[in-house]
Parts: C-alpha cells; sequence; structure tokens
C-alpha cells in the first residue's frame, strides 16, 4: 500500500483514467470505513482512501480543529484491509489558494435536513468530493448510507455533471447494540454512549409505526422526538422522506420505500441516522 500526499504523486502512481475504485473519507478510521474498503475491492479494481478534514464543510463553530488526525493508525488499518493507496494530503497541497470556485448543490435536496441545521455544508462536501474526484479519477466511489443525504446529493451531483463515476452506496455498520457507527462517537462519555442507542431505537420506532399504520406518520415522528427529549436529547430532526429526493411523502408514497431521518445531539455530541423501510 503506498501512501501518498501530493495530486502529482497520486496521479503517476495510479493506473490511469477509470482504473480505480474509490472511498473518500476524513479518516479517524472504524469498522464502518473498512466495509466500505471491502465493498470497494469487490469491482477487482486498486481501491484509493482518502483522508482529508475538510475544512470547507465545517461551520466556524464545529469540530474542524478538533476532529482527531490517526493516520498512522488509519495507513495501519487500510493496509489490513487491501487498500492499495491512501491519498492523505496537506490542505496546502488540495487547497493552494482560497477555494472560491465551488459547486453548489441544488437548494432542494441540500438546504434541507442536514443542509438546514449546516448551512453549506453539502457545498462544502460537493466541492471536496468534486475536487477529489478529479484527482482520483475512480470508476467506482463507494458512500456509506450512514450519511444518507450526503450520497443522494453526490449521487445527483455525478448524475448531473455527467461524472464517468458509478456511485455506490452501503448500509451502515453498527455497533451489537445498534448504536451507527461514526467517528463522532468518541465524542461521547461512557455514560452518553449507552444512552446513545436511542436514536437508532427511536427511528426503529418510527418506522414501525408507520409501516402498521401510515396515517400515523406525523405522530410517530413528534412522538419519536418526544422521547428523546425526556432521555435528555436535543433532537433536531426526525423524519420520515421519500428515498430518492428525501422530500415528505405524499399519501401516495406512503407504502414505500421510505426513509427515517434523525439528527440529534446529546450532550455536545451531535449523532446522525437514518433507517430505510
Ligand atoms: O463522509 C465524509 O467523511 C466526508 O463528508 C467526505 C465524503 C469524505 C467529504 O469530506
Amino acid at each position: 500500500m503506498q501512501i501518498l500526499h501530493t495530486i502529482d504523486a497520486l496521479r503517476a502512481a495510479l493506473p490511469g483514467p477509470g482504473a480505480c475504485a474509490f472511498v473518500p473519507t476524513m479518516g479517524n478510521l472504524h469498522e464502518g470505513h473498512l466495509a466500505l474498503v471491502r465493498q470497494a475491492r469487490t469491482h477487482g479494481l486498486p481501491v484509493v482512501v482518502s483522508i482529508f478534514v475538510n475544512r470547507l464543510q465545517f461551520a466556524p463553530h464545529e469540530d474542524f480543529d478538533t476532529y482527531p488526525r490517526t493516520l498512522e493508525r488509519d495507513a495501519d488499518l487500510l493496509r489490513g484491509a487491501g487498500a492499495s493507496f491512501v491519498f492523505a494530503p496537506q490542505e496546502s497541497e488540495l487547497y493552494p489558494q482560497p477555494q472560491t470556485f465551488k459547486v453548489h448543490p441544488d437548494p432542494a435536496i441540500a438546504d434541507i435536513l442536514e443542509g438546514h441545521f449546516r448551512p453549506g455544508f453539502f457545498t462544502g462536501v460537493c466541492t471536496v468530493v468534486m475536487k477529489l474526484f478529479q484527482c482520483v479519477q475512480p470508476r467506482v466511489a463507494v458512500f456509506g448510507k450512514k450519511d444518507y443525504q450526503q450520497l443522494a446529493v453526490i449521487r445527483q451531483m455525478a448524475r448531473q455533471f455527467a461524472l464517468p463515476i458509478t456511485v455506490e452506496g452501503i448500509d451502515t455498520s453498527r455497533a451489537d447494540d445498534g448504536l451507527a457507527l461514526s467517528s463522532r462517537n468518541g465524542y461521547l462519555s461512557p455514560e452518553q454512549r449507552q444512552q446513545a442507542v436511542a436514536l437508532s431505537q427511536a427511528l426503529r420506532q418510527i418506522a414501525n409505526r408507520v409501516r402498521l399504520d401510515p396515517s400515523s406518520l406525523h405522530v410517530a415522528e413528534a412522538e419519536g422526538a418526544a422521547t428523546l427529549m425526556a432521555q435528555g436529547w436535543a433532537p433536531d430532526y426526525l423524519t420520515v422522506r421519500r428515498r430518492d429526493d428525501l422530500l415528505p411523502p405524499d399519501a401516495g408514497d406512503l407504502a414505500g420505500p421510505l426513509v427515517v431521518l434523525g439528527a440529534a445531539r446529546l450532550g455536545t455530541t451531535r449523532l446522525i441516522d437514518n433507517l430505510e423501510f
């Protein structure tokens, strides 16, 4: 496995356009990232993993400065998972001058849910992913469904810009108790870690209720949020959406396929999760 820090070195090492599979990450890897690498390997192409904490997708009050940078450990994990190349540029390499040209995704999908609570987030994500796509020129890029809206936004970006890249989404990896794996779980105290499963449980309850009785949708969403609040959470949203455009379902959509998405803060840690049903 080669670790490359510059775009020139990456391009020189790669077999050429459309000849690799790609997993973009911000590092601090866990089993969920390694599952993405395993999926990428199924294409029989060399797998490139990028590790880059992208300032553009963090608001000033968010955790850009404290986001864990663990390159050595990440590289060991990626070697074990069978990645061929790690692309780990410095900020000065990827953004040698202020990145004033940006990719602004359609507000219809990017300014709702996460984009509503984190304005500009998806512009930051799309800009860096587009740039990484230019550097790596993969045939396939693999993303986790844990960041469900991110996957939907990137799929639309790839489609609308006719990128020659298949965007694949894979199921969320979970701890034994059901908590979705996330780098930010590391911010939780042991007590909060025990409570954290309540988010996935609330999503499961909403999905079960809506499956049984679609007319209970809004009550189920409100009661899910109330249950979390009673346990000390501060929910941003718990909401059932159509899977493709993430808009609220019409009466005719309620037979599915749907997804319930949630974001909530436990102490100072903001967790997101979702469940297709
Ligand atoms: O999902 C992430 O880790 C990031 O949003 C991504 C796709 C690597 C872009 O910085």
